[in-house]
């Protein structure tokens, strides 16, 4: 991970500051990095850093712990960092250690991790609340309780003990709801590489592939941009495109079945998240067109509400109406759409939401609902819109042509003051435009193969 640039310091510093502004003077945030997680034995998953902490920090390294503490004199922005270590960091990679964590990544006092226990009653002397979120980090939540139990044991001749832990929710999780002008430079680089990738997929694929082959062509073109998926990549060809978290990946495509690709990239923290159905012979058939063009209907009636102020309960309201009138008049649900509606019988075909916030988390934070009501969208909000249609193998009562059938056509969509703006177009999602593209790729393979 290069290190951060000014422009990269002076924002995080803006976050920073903002957040405490929001708490106030009263609380002291604390939050931890993520730490390394055991694949087997002696063999560590590739580490991801925290999203809250990376998004305070942007410090890359595991077992750190930022405080920010507001007006504290001798500095409100604290890092605890693993101490440099010559010999481990042969085996293990660099470390900044809290020089470095200073000099570096901007902290105004740096402390190696091991201090933390030590610091802590000091830090939260005085403060009414610790904003800080129990249960993600079972060690830190054993030390910072204990310190909050060893300061209430004292405290009748000391300062009082802090009264509440607040979850990150009402505060950071708000606050990165709106994504900033840095963060949507990120968020478009993200979209931008991944929605190459998806086309890449959609040049590779043809019968007798295997879908793990299209996902190698997907994450090879991640990569080459120095980014990894943000999720599992679900990359699911008949059948299994009526699996909604499929990702074993492993069946050889065949001629006449779609291939739903659900995959996107992760660009410094900040991930895409889009979903493409396609025939892997090049063509759709007619009903697969039938229901294809039905959920696009869908997504991009959903699109169209993506405005500022408008109810953010609006997409999933109206992809699932245009979707069950589009049921009825394919003969999948019959009876009055309102009912159908309301006693939630386009489940049985049409079984997740509409979409979800999007940023450093694939399923991002935020609330959804203030005070019991969807709350509405404002500027800067990210939200993946993906309605689908599932028909699966065997459903009673469907017509046999319909079985098997799995679309979904998941865009990323900004809201801005000028309306929603689609940050993963690159994609193509109109059948003709689909079916032109994997054409020509056909075209040069040939070409290619006859030179
Ligand atoms: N890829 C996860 C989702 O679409 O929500
Ligand atoms: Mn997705
Ligand atoms: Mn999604």
């Amino acid at each position: 991970m290069p290190l951060p640039t000014a422009a990269d310091l002076a924002e995080y510093a803006a976050r920073r500051t903002r957040l405490m502004q929001t708490v106030g003077d009263g609380d002291i945030v604390i939050v931890p990095a993520a730490r390394e997680t055991v694949r087997n034995r002696d063999v560590h998953h590739r580490f991801r850093q925290d999203s809250d902490f990376w998004y305070l920090t942007g410090f890359p390294e595991p077992d750190a712990i930022a405080v920010l503490a507001p007006g504290r004199k001798q500095g409100t922005y604290l890092l605890f960092v693993r101490p440099r270590n010559p010999e481990r960091e042969i085996w293990d990679g660099r470390r900044a250690g809290p020089e470095g964590a200073v000099r570096d990544y901007g902290a105004e006092q740096a402390f190696t991790i091991d201090q933390f226990a030590e610091q802590l009653p000091q830090l939260l002397a005085g403060r009414e609340r610790i904003d800080y979120t129990l249960g993600e980090y079972p060690v830190r939540d054993a030390e910072i309780t204990a310190c909050v139990r060893q300061i209430r044991e004292l405290s009748r001749r000391g300062p009082a003990a802090p009264a509440a832990f607040v979850a990150l929710e009402a505060t950071l999780h708000e606050q990165r709801l709106i994504k900033s002008a840095h963060e949507l430079g990120q968020i478009r680089h993200a979209c931008a590489v991944s929605a190459r990738a998806h086309l890449r997929a959609m040049r590779y694929a043809r019968p007798s592939r295997h879908e793990y082959q299209v996902a190698a062509e997907i994450h090879h073109e991640f990569e080459l941009a120095g980014m990894q998926p943000g999720y599992g990549s679900i990359v699911g060809a008949g059948d299994n495109a009526c699996i909604l978290h499929y990702v074993e990946n492993d069946a050889e495509l065949r001629d006449g079945q779609l291939l739903l690709i659900d995959a996107g990239g992760e660009y410094r923290g900040y991930t895409a998240d889009i979903t493409r159905t396609f025939p892997v012979g090049g063509r759709y058939s007619g009903p697969q067109r039938e229901i294809y063009e039905l959920v696009l209907a869908a997504q991009l009636a959903a699109i169209a509400e993506l405005k500022p102020g408008n109810d953010s309960g609006r997409p999933h309201q109206v992809a699932t109406r245009v979707l069950t009138e589009g049921m009825v008049a394919l003969g999948l649900l019959s009876g009055d759409v309102d009912e159908l509606i309301r006693t939630e019988a386009h489940k049985r075909f049409y079984m997740h939401g509409t979409g979800h916030w999007l940023g450093m988390d694939v399923h991002d934070v935020g609330r959804y609902r203030l005070a019991g009501k969807h709350r509405p969208f404002a500027p800067g909000m990210v939200m993946t819109v993906e309605p689908g249609l599932y028909v699966a193998p065997g459903s009673q009562g469907v017509d046999p042509c319909f079985h098997g059938i799995g679309v979904r056509i998941e865009d990323d969509v900004l809201v801005t003051e000028g309306g929603p703006e689609v940050l993963t177009a690159g994609v193509p999602k109109a059948i003709a435009e689909v079916e032109a593209l994997m054409r020509e790729a056909r075209r040069d393979g040939d070409a290619r193969r006859a030179a």
